[in-house]
């Protein structure tokens, strides 16, 4: 089992597109432990996105994820990292295959909806970013036996 930090950005709130992002990722069958809303600050923009703070593009970046309140979250599951990136596809909306979450609602290489942390070293170091061990909500759905057989772990 595996935990992966998720942040709906700024367009994703803005276009009303929160509800259908988080089904997604339920109807997946990926378990939603925490969730908040909150408005990133630059300090906070600059922590999350530490290995692009250098980058000519940085500034533009943390204008827009600080531009609007954001949808911080974790979800949990097998192989959680991995299967919430193959359902973002590419940075640019604009390269994302159909069917992936930025591949159908965005047309962007910034605006791409959803964040999804890509390893576990990240996962862990993001979900320690937006919430304190109290926020995090662990249960057994008691849909798991219709959602995968009992010994695939
Ligand atoms: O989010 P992902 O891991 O797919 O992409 P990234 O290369 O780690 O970049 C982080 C975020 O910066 C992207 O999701 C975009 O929102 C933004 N970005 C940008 O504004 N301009 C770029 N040239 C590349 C990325
Ligand atoms: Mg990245």
């Amino acid at each position: 089992m595996q935990r992966s930090f998720i942040l709906l950005k700024p367009d994703c709130v803005q276009r009303r597109l929160m509800g259908q992002v988080i089904s997604r990722f339920e109807q997946k069958g990926l378990n939603f432990v925490a969730m908040k809303m909150l408005q990133i600050t630059p300090d906070l923009a600059k922590q999350h996105y530490a290995e692009h703070v250098e980058k000519a593009w940085y500034p533009t970046l943390e204008g827009f994820i600080t531009g609007g309140p954001v949808v911080a979250a974790v979800v949990e599951g097998l192989e959680a990292i991995q299967v919430v990136r193959d359902m973002l596809g590419a940075t640019s909306g604009l390269k994302a295959s159909a069917g992936t979450i930025r591949g159908d609602f965005s047309s962007s290489r910034q605006m791409n909806l959803v964040h999804g942390s890509d390893g576990p070293e990240a996962a862990e170091r993001e979900i320690a970013l937006y919430f304190n061990d109290e926020e995090l909500c662990g249960y057994e759905p008691t849909i798991t036996p219709w959602l995968r057989a009992a010994d695939e772990d």
